[in-house]
């Protein structure tokens, strides 16, 4: 795999980012899509683990979360015949994750994000990468670079804090100061919501990920590959009729539901079919939904 192609990601997204999402968003043009937010604590499950390894067709990444190293250690090496891409969650800020030490937690402890990496890269030669903030509270990105531009091969960097969460603008312009002087490739993530959006911020960094735009509108990754807009409402019905009839055999209704509250955030009179969708029941119900649309 070539990191320098490596121009467009679908960013993790718990929840979300089911298999007949991330079949999707790679079709429509995503270059990289990860199966997020796997518990190294996890490994000993084999069901679950054979169920990772199952995805491993549709996504060439995998992201682990954890702080104990030989379970880090243990994880990759049974993860890495099966994924292109290993990712480390360094970012994420959420109150059940940040207590038990792990994701965004690390950020105050360099020294274990040091050590976490330093071992992982004596045992694994493929392509490992970080998902990070640029601090927990306060802004320590460039120390963070440090450790990444030694022992890693890219970096997706959320330009918030962790105790930010999602409140405030992303900081495109620490994104892009790093990028600038960053031995290593740096993915450039927050706030993309549309084609113009990542227009205007495509040169800040060497690729970008997108998280929330993907979800409203998975086309924004054929309108970044054929460069243009895309407005047109049968398009975008196709998409999620695509997205129904992969998932109605494979994923449960409930995520199927969440999803088509974000597709609808989408389209004018979004309040009214986000209220419809409330009453749906299965999945004929929502693919009614969907043809109103047009
Ligand atoms: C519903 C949801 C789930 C997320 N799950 C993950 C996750 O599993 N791993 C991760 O690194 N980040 C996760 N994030 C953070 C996103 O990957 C991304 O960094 C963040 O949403 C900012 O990008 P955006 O503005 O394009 O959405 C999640 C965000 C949202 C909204």
């Amino acid at each position: 795999m070539n990191i320098e192609k490596l121009k467009v990601m679908l960013a993790p997204l718990e929840r979300y980012s089911d298999s007949c999402f991330r079949l999707l968003c790679e079709k429509l043009g995503a270059d990289l899509t990860f199966i997020p937010m796997i518990s190294v604590n996890s490994i000993n499950n084999e069901n679950f683990v054979r169920k990772i390894i199952k995805e491993s067709k549709i996504s060439k990444a995998i992201q682990l979360f954890g702080r104990d190293l030989n379970l880090f250690i243990k994880s990759i090496n049974l993860f890495s015949k099966y994924f292109k891409v290993i990712n480390i969650n360094l970012g994420c800020p959420s109150f059940k994750i940040i207590k038990q030490g792990y994701g965004a937690a690390l950020l105050r402890d360099l020294k274990s994000i040091r050590n976490i990496l330093k071992e992982i890269r004596k045992n694994y030669t493929g392509i490992l990468s970080v998902k990070t903030r640029i601090g927990f509270d306060k802004i320590n990105i460039y120390e963070q670079m440090k450790i990444y531009e030694k022992y890693t091969d890219f970096v997706i960097i959320h330009g918030r804090t962790a105790k930010q969460g999602f409140r405030g603008k992303n900081n495109w312009k620490l994104i892009k100061e790093v990028a600038l002087k960053s031995k290593i490739p740096v993915i450039g993530n927050g706030d993309i919501f549309t084609y113009e959006d990542y227009v205007k911020y495509k040169s800040y960094a060497h690729g970008i990920c997108i998280g929330r735009g993907a979800l409203i509108n998975p086309l924004i990754f054929k309108e970044i590959k054929t460069s243009k807009r895309i407005s047109d409402v049968k398009q975008k019905v196709n998409v999620m009729l695509e997205y129904v009839n992969c998932a109605e055999k494979n994923i449960p209704f409930s995520v199927i539901k969440l999803h088509f509250y974000q597709f609808f955030k989408g389209f004018k009179k979004s309040k009214y079919y986000r209220t419809r969708l409330n009453s749906c029941n299965k999945v004929e119900d929502i693919r009614k939904l969907i043809y109103e649309l047009i």
